[in-house]
């Protein structure tokens, strides 16, 4: 993809490389922080929930608690968000843009501890090279 593609593109492309790269990884997206709500972004797939208050499941307590989350197993999550009945387990990493949440990866996983902190780190990474498109995507 070329730096001057659209953000929309590039953000798919980024999501579509770290997701083929992880066998585990059963589904990857990105939600985008527009008007304080989480909002389904780029992804590998279409998902249930395109809309999240922050503090609903997994991907809004990330905000609520400004803190990335790494679940074992979601069936131990009281404050879950369905999209698929294999999902097991769950990464969720922030992405910020001078300061502000601008949005979140979200990744789904069919096997139970798929993710590690070696996942999180990459994915903290990856979000600080995509933070400003993420944050023009969400029109922050
Ligand atoms: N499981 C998430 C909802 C998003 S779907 O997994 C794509 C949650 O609990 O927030």
């Amino acid at each position: 993809v070329a730096s001057d593609a659209p953000d929309e593109e590039v953000l798919n492309e980024a999501v579509r490389r770290v997701h083929d790269a992880h066998p585990l990884w059963d589904w990857s997206g990105i939600y985008l922080m527009k008007g304080g709500v989480l909002v389904l972004g780029p992804r590998t797939a279409p998902a249930d929930h395109d809309r999240i208050e922050v503090g609903d499941g997994v991907c809004g307590t990330a905000v609520s608690e400004d803190k990335n989350q790494v679940v074992e197993d979601v069936r131990e999550v009281e404050n879950y968000l369905a999209c698929s009945i294999h999902t097991r387990s769950e990464i969720v990493v922030l992405i910020r843009h001078e300061g502000e949440i601008v949005g979140e990866f979200d990744i789904d996983s069919d096997t139970v501890g798929a993710f590690s902190s070696a996942d999180e780190a990459l994915l903290e990474e990856l979000g600080e090279v995509i933070a400003p498109r993420v944050a023009s995507l969400a029109g922050a």
